[in-house]
């Protein structure tokens, strides 16, 4: 039997003083995820049951029970607080997905810091911008990312501690830097948890828009009322499930559903702290029983690439219920899975922003592949105009997909940022920046983003940050960035060079540009190809027309050239 049951009566009588209820929140209560997360827990008798089962790169591998993590999250919580580090203060989790960054985690929210994951492949330059814009107090990391900070760190004053999780004392510590041990350090069996309340802000993550910075989404631990009931309905954890989620807790899937929902719900989950290889994967399902699995299209689209032949070498009928989230799943992947899982994947949608699933396909709901399902319940969505934002109502018709305000793990504002947090409502709705049409049954179809912003394997690139890092170059003179098909991450950064004087293309510049991009934002933000040209096409008012590079990419119409100043 489903958690969720019958979707449409549920849908009816659905809100939210029910997940309160079943979490044992009344309003006006504090509120604490950490707490929720490990302490109370333990209280439901839980203590000695598994809460993560953990295995590094190398094979190497580490269990926590319920009792271990709160008590190791009460002992980072301490530490933090000995360091003098205050309620509200912004603390990064720079690591690869270690304990020490789950449990850290869960820390950072007991102490009442707003915890700021950072996905530990952005270089120096990324790492900057989300660090400087956040004024974040400290840093918890590893050894080998810690020199990242090395340059930057004299323009970073607000930035207090680099605190250190795994040093060996091979090295001499550096300015700021201190070792903090996760097993040797003396245990806190009880900690003062900090009382926060509902709108006590939690987690801050950065996205990236089209223009400008990334901007900072911040929550609140009332989000856990929406992460805790999605997580029931959508991902359908019991008692006895095994859960793996792929995504890094970098990105908003991961603390969402790879920490908050999952531990809310007392349930074991699993984390593989190694990329992409499909038999490892399998591997890994097949040795932990894994029950439930969330996963992404890319990473879908890659297990069908290496063939069924592969599927068939492992035992993975543990498998009984698949998710996915962060870019359109494609028909083919959802029939595949059918055919060589048994199991259609149920696709997710929603943001960083919205903090918690928004529409979705659900157990016993049927399926359409290809499309991202109904609204969730307690949400109230829609499609509207492009121009009016007045709802639709037709059925077919494409518009701009609207949610209507209120539900509890939406962002509260953007970091700094109030204006362009209250420019994403229009008429009463908040408008996601993507674009879907509603189908007569109520099933909504995904077509686009409305934005130029690339969604590479379910992480969106802010093309902005990307052409301001190519002109740091110097041998660029101009730039422009758009996403180019790809057959199994959807979309690649590929960026348009107008070099300097006295600069000629060449594979050897191309490839100098690649790694300098690389090296200062992330693997994810290197351009896949650069393409050198005399010029870029611009408005007449010297705006560069990306779109119009972009139709080229994907073959589509070019629209309305009008305003181009050069063609
Ligand atoms: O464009 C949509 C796409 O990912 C965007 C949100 O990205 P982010 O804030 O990084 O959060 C990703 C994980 C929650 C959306 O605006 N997106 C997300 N889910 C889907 C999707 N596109 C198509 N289908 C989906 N299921």
């Amino acid at each position: 039997m489903s958690n969720i049951g019958e979707y449409g009566k549920v849908y009816q009588n659905f809100n939210w003083d029910i997940s309160e209820r079943e979490l044992g929140y009344n309003k006006g209560d504090t509120i604490n995820i950490g707490e929720y997360c490990s302490d109370r827990i333990c209280k439901m008798g839980k203590g000695d049951k598994l809460a993560l089962i953990w295995e590094g790169f190398s094979g190497e591998s580490k269990k926590y029970t319920y009792n271990d993590i709160r008590i190791r999250s009460n002992t980072i919580a301490s530490f933090l607080k000995n360091l003098g580090l205050k309620p509200g203060e912004r603390i990064c989790l720079f690591m690869d997905r270690i304990p020490e960054l789950y449990i850290g985690f869960l820390g950072v929210l007991k102490l009442g810091g707003i915890a700021q994951p950072l996905f530990s492949a952005f270089g120096a330059e990324s790492l900057f911008t989300r660090l400087e814009d956040a004024q974040t107090a400290a840093i918890i990391t590893q050894k080998k990312h810690a020199p990242k900070l090395k340059t930057i760190l004299g323009q970073l004053p607000y930035l207090k501690h680099i605190i250190i999780v795994d040093d060996d004392g091979s090295k001499a510590l550096r300015e700021k830097e201190l070792a903090f041990h996760l097993e040797k350090e003396k245990q806190i069996e009880s900690f003062d948890i900090f009382p926060s309340k509902a709108e006590t802000p939690s987690v801050l993550h950065y996205t990236s828009g089209t223009t400008g910075k990334p901007k900072g989404a911040q929550h609140v631990h009332y989000s856990l009322i929406s992460q805790f009931i999605s997580t029931r309905y959508v991902l359908d954890l019991h008692d006895d499930d095994i859960y793996w989620c792929n995504a890094d807790p970098g990105w908003v899937t991961g603390t969402s559903y790879g920490i908050i929902g999952p531990w809310a719900n007392g349930v074991t989950q699993c984390v593989l702290d190694s990329g992409f290889k499909a038999e490892t994967w399998y591997k890994f399902i097949e040795k932990h029983k894994i029950t439930v699995w969330y996963s992404a299209p890319t990473a879908i689209r890659s297990l069908m690439k290496e063939g069924d032949e592969t599927v068939k070498k492992f035992n993975l009928s543990s498998l009984r219920h698949l998710c996915s989230v962060g870019e359109p799943l494609n028909a083919e992947a959802v029939l595949w899975s059918k055919k060589v899982f048994g199991l259609m994947f149920h696709d997710t949608f929603w943001q960083t922003e919205t903090g918690s699933i928004m529409i979705s396909n659900y157990p016993g709901m049927p399926i359409k592949p290809g499309s991202m399902g109904k609204p969730f319940p307690g949400i109230t969505a829609t499609v509207v105009d492009l121009k009016t934002y007045e709802p639709i109502n037709k059925a077919g018709v494409v518009g701009l997909i609207a949610i209507k305000p209120g539900w509890p793990s939406m962002m509260r504002t953007y970091w700094n940022n109030e204006t362009t947090y209250q420019s994403k409502f229009k008429n009463g709705w908040y408008i996601c920046g993507d674009r879907a049409s509603i189908d007569e049954d109520g099933y909504y179809w995904f077509v686009g983003r409305d934005d130029d912003v690339i969604n590479t394997g379910g992480h969106l690139v802010g093309p902005f940050e990307i052409e301001s890092a190519l002109l740091e170059h110097e041998a660029v003179a101009e730039s422009a960035v758009v996403g180019k098909p790809d057959p199994i991450n959807m979309e690649v950064v590929k960026a348009f060079v107008a070099l300097k004087a006295g600069f000629e293309p060449s594979k050897m510049l191309d490839l100098e540009i690649m790694n300098f991009i690389r090296k200062k934002l992330s693997p994810l933000a290197m351009p896949q190809e650069i393409e050198f040209v005399a010029s870029l096409p611009k408005t007449r008012s010297g705006k560069i027309m990306r779109r119009l590079l972009r139709a080229k990419e994907w073959g589509e119409e070019i629209g309305d050239t009008s305003t181009l100043e050069n063609e």
